[in-house]
Formats: C-alpha cells, sequence, structure tokens
C-alpha cells in the first residue's frame, strides 16, 4: 500500500478546512470539516516472536486499514489519535498509567494519552465507563469531560471515558446515536450528548448529521464534514434511506440491503433479500451472510481461512475491472465497488508478500462470512460510497463516490426534514425483514445490558496462514 498523501487530496483538504473555518464569517456554511487519515504500519511485529505452535502469523498492520482524526484533549491541550467509528457512539482515550500503556513497548505512545489530574479543565462524571467491541478488544474506567478540539471544531466539554482498563492501544471516537452509549446500555442511565450531539448543542453546526468520504484504498486520507456535505465528492444522484429501528428504536446505522451482484450476476441467495446491515467505518472488512460469501469465494477463487474467518485471493484479481460487485439499497439505490477496492494487501515482516504455494502472490479478500453475527458494510464498502449519516432524521444519504477529486462544494444541512441538501428520498423503501433479530433488546430508552450491546469493531489483523498453504 502507498502511504504517500496526494497532493489531491492536500488540495481537498485545504478546501474543506476552509470550509469549516469560515464559521466566523458571514454567509458561510456552518459546518465543521477535518481531514481523516489511513495510518501507515507501523512498526511490523517481529516474525520470530510469532511464531508459534507451529503456524506462521501474518503481521498484517490492523491499523493500516482503519480511519484516524486527529483532535486534542484537556487544558494545556494533549494530542490523540482517534479511531472514527461509525458502529459505536463513545469517545474513549487511554491514559499513561494504565497496564496495557505502561507495557516497555510504550503502545499507547503514537496514538497520544490523557491524564485527568494533568488537564485544568477535567471534571469526574463517574466511574460506570466499560465497553466492549465484537473483535473481543476494550476499554473501562471513569466516564469524565473536559475541552476537546477536531480540527477547527473547539468544545469547552464533552463526556468521554478513559481507560484505566484498556486492551486497545488507541482511543476511538464514536459518533453513533447516543442511545448507543455504553452508559446507557451498560449503566441503565441516560444517553448524554456524544461528539456530533454536542457540536449541535454548541451552535456549532445546524444538525445531527454528518458525511465521511473515506477515498480509494491507495490514498491515505479522506475527510469527514460535520453538519454539511461536500457535493463534489459524489456523483449523483445522493439518495436517502431510512435507518432500520430496532424495536422502534434508532440506534445503529442499519439499512436495508436487498440484492448483491458480481460482474452482473447476482449472489444473494433469495430474489427478495431485504437484509439490515450496518454501515460500520470501525469494521476493516465486509461481513455478509455465509451462503452468499461463499458463492462469492467461489467466483473469485478466495480461499477460507476458517482459522481467521477471513479468506484470500490471487493479488491480481484486483485488476479484474470486469468484475464489478453492485450493492443495492431500496431503488434506485446501488453502489459499485470496484474489484481492486476489495483486494487488501498483505506484508510480512520481511517486506514481502505472502505467496500461494504455486508463488502467486497472496492478499486478504475483502468480504468475510458473518456467521451469527451482524451483517456489515465495512470500509471495503465505504470506500466506494460517499455517505451522509443524518441521525436528526433516521437517514442514510449514499452515492458513488469521487475517488481522489480534488474539488469540493460544501454546503451546510439545515435542520428539519429533507435538510441534505441534494439528497432524494427513495420512493418506496424496503423494510428489513432479516438480520434486525440479533439487535439489542430495547428496555426502556436503553438497551438491555443482556442484548447485543457490543459495538462492532475493527478485524483482527494477525493472520495465520500456515493453514492456508501460503508460503511465508
Ligand atoms: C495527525 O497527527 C500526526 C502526528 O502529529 C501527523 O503526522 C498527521 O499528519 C496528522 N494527520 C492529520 C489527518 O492531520
Ligand atoms: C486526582 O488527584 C486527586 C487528588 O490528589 C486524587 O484523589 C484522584 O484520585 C486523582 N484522580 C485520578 C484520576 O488520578
Ligand atoms: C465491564 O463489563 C464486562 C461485561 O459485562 C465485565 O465482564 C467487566 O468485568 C466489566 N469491567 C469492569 C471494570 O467493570
Ligand atoms: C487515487 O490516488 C491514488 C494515489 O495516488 C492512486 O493510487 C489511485 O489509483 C487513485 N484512484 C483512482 C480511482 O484514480
Amino acid at each position: 500500500m502507498k502511504t504517500s498523501t496526494t497532493l489531491a487530496t492536500a488540495a481537498s483538504l485545504l478546501a474543506v478546512v476552509e470550509g469549516a473555518t469560515v464559521n466566523q464569517r458571514r454567509n458561510a456554511p456552518r459546518v465543521v470539516g477535518m481531514e481523516t487519515q489511513r495510518i501507515p504500519a507501523r512498526n511490523p511485529i517481529h516474525r520470530d516472536k510469532l511464531r508459534r505452535r507451529g503456524s506462521v502469523e501474518v503481521g498484517l498492520d490492523n491499523e493500516e486499514t482503519l480511519y484516524f482524526i486527529n483532535g486534542t484533549i484537556g487544558t494545556p491541550a494533549r494530542a490523540v489519535r482517534l479511531h472514527i467509528d461509525t458502529g459505536s457512539s463513545d469517545l474513549w482515550v487511554n491514559t499513561p498509567g494504565s497496564s496495557l500503556c505502561r507495557e516497555s513497548s510504550r503502545p499507547c505512545a503514537f496514538a497520544g494519552t490523557y491524564t485527568a489530574n494533568s488537564s485544568s479543565t477535567y471534571e469526574y462524571i463517574g466511574s460506570w465507563f466499560n465497553i466492549s467491541y465484537v473483535d473481543g478488544s476494550g476499554a473501562s474506567g471513569d466516564y469524565v469531560s473536559d475541552a476537546v478540539t477536531f480540527g477547527p471544531a473547539k468544545l469547552d466539554r464533552l463526556q468521554f471515558g478513559i481507560g484505566y482498563q484498556s486492551t486497545n492501544a488507541q482511543g476511538i471516537l464514536g459518533i453513533g446515536y447516543p442511545i448507543n452509549e455504553v452508559q446507557v446500555g451498560r449503566a441503565g442511565r441516560q444517553p448524554y450528548r456524544n461528539l456530533p450531539a454536542q457540536m449541535v448543542a454548541d451552535g456549532m453546526i445546524q444538525s445531527n448529521a454528518y458525511s465521511l468520504w473515506l477515498n480509494d484504498l491507495d490514498a491515505n486520507t479522506g475527510n469527514i464534514l460535520f453538519g454539511g456535505i461536500d457535493s463534489a465528492k459524489y456523483q449523483p444522484p445522493l439518495l436517502s434511506l431510512p435507518v432500520q429501528p430496532e424495536q422502534g428504536f434508532f440506534a445503529e446505522f442499519l439499512i436495508t440491503l436487498t440484492g448483491v451482484s458480481l460482474g452482473g450476476t447476482s449472489v444473494a441467495s433469495s430474489s427478495e433479500m431485504a437484509l439490515a446491515v450496518l454501515l460500520d467505518t470501525g469494521s476493516s472488512l465486509t461481513y455478509l451472510p455465509d451462503d452468499m460469501v461463499s458463492t462469492i469465494y467461489n467466483r473469485v477463487g478466495a480461499q477460507y481461512d476458517s482459522s481467521n474467518g477471513a479468506a484470500y485471493v490471487p493479488c491480481n484479481i484486483a485488476d479484474d475491472d470486469a468484475n464489478k460487485f453492485t450493492f443495492s439499497f431500496s431503488s434506485p439505490a446501488t453502489i459499485t465497488v470496484d474489484m481492486n477496492e476489495m483486494v487488501l494487501d498483505m506484508f510480512l515482516n520481511s517486506g514481502r508478500r505472502p505467496t500461494f504455494q504455486d508463488g502467486t502472490p497472496a492478499c486478504l479478500f475483502g468480504i468475510a462470512p458473518a456467521g451469527q453475527g451482524t451483517k456489515v458494510l465495512g470500509d471495503t464498502f465505504l470506500r466506494s460510497a460517499y455517505v451522509v449519516y443524518d441521525l436528526a432524521n433516521n437517514e442514510i444519504s449514499l452515492a458513488q463516490t469521487r475517488f481522489n477529486t480534488t474539488e469540493s462544494n460544501i454546503q451546510e444541512i439545515g435542520t428539519g426534514t429533507n435538510s441534505v441538501p441534494g439528497a432524494t428520498r427513495v420512493e418506496n423503501p424496503v423494510a428489513a425483514t432479516d438480520g434486525i433479530s440479533g439487535g439489542g433488546s430495547v428496555n426502556g430508552i436503553g438497551r438491555n445490558a443482556a442484548g447485543r450491546m457490543m459495538a462492532t469493531r475493527g478485524w483482527v489483523g494477525i493472520v495465520a496462514a500456515a493453514v492456508l498453504g501460503l508460503v511465508l
């Protein structure tokens, strides 16, 4: 993967930041834009260390396929780098005193940490912060509030968690529905204003809505625009679909997937598919029903590794321009994903790619079986889409992305219905009939802790390759 920031994206960043800082100027859109970034590989894990129990693991850097945003917390401001997650709703950061951060390799240093007592603006809220993600990682400790900045956005006070116990070396910026905060689901408390909601309350943006442009797999940066859309970053039409409620509550960004085809031929098992799928930037891969995935694997020649729940393909299938995926939603909304967006590079610590036994370079495939879990459209899908998450109206607007564009045309999202400029609501939205059952059970305002409270996040990026017969 390339790691250099392109001039093109640098130029678009300037455009966005300009759009964002014009807050003080008259007639300028009230939006807050900032660049998002995919982090280039960190120190690869030492291969020798990973030779265990006869299997050889490939150090596939997880960070390489997750999206980050820079911010600061506290007074004086401490820099933190947070992973942007539409699949969860809490912001939390690591603290240098946790046993994870104190490890000799200083794993938390690259993403930054926060020390409550070193900040003159810190306020304690309570000790009920406790989040877990479906990849098994998590953090727990205090909920606090402090001053926070992201790009041009300066918030005097925002509630967030501190991971006094943590298994994640980097903090997370969850920007989903407040009802999905762990304070609600686990501690049975009222929702608090998370970042986008607090931006609205502070008058920085008009509506609780934001747009995400992740950009190409080969580009390192995209951007997020709170309170606005950038109509230069997508190809019209921009179509709005309803978010699927779970037992009457809008809690997660679930929309209805009605079909998937590859190279123009359907791969969905049912002609009447109405499957709830989660739009989750915190998930590197896309997780679909097992039968569909096995059809796709057969069609692309993917080799499944059950120990990792992922599959490998010859890297050169990325060049197969004719074989595109089409994801269909309520008509006429579709998103096309080129094969090269579905083929992810893996590198060994030697810097080489693993190969199949015949010497063919092996890459990771971007779709994996969901099993009993939530069906997720992760980054391998989301890069090809421009997505507006309109929490105020419980709608998702989707359009085909424009990769690498240097143009920018930022417009503010106003209040009320139909507030996303240029978006058209689909006429006959299809309600999901499948895929909701795994959702949390809603109990009063919050979700019952016994339900599925876990936010989806991240694919565990260590690949045990030996089982596959990959040559390392
Ligand atoms: C975030 O901060 C790091 C470290 O200062 C910097 O290298 C990187 O370019 C920044 N990224 C963005 C998107 O501003
Ligand atoms: C902050 O300092 C106070 C007073 O010394 C102490 O009681 C408290 O435990 C400290 N809090 C944290 C989070 O370290
Ligand atoms: C956090 O919640 C999990 C799951 O309910 C529980 O096992 C764990 O003990 C909790 N952690 C803390 C520190 O309370
Ligand atoms: C976008 O830019 C990257 C980096 O220059 C390049 O590798 C990639 O091919 C471009 N993508 C498209 C679709 O043009």
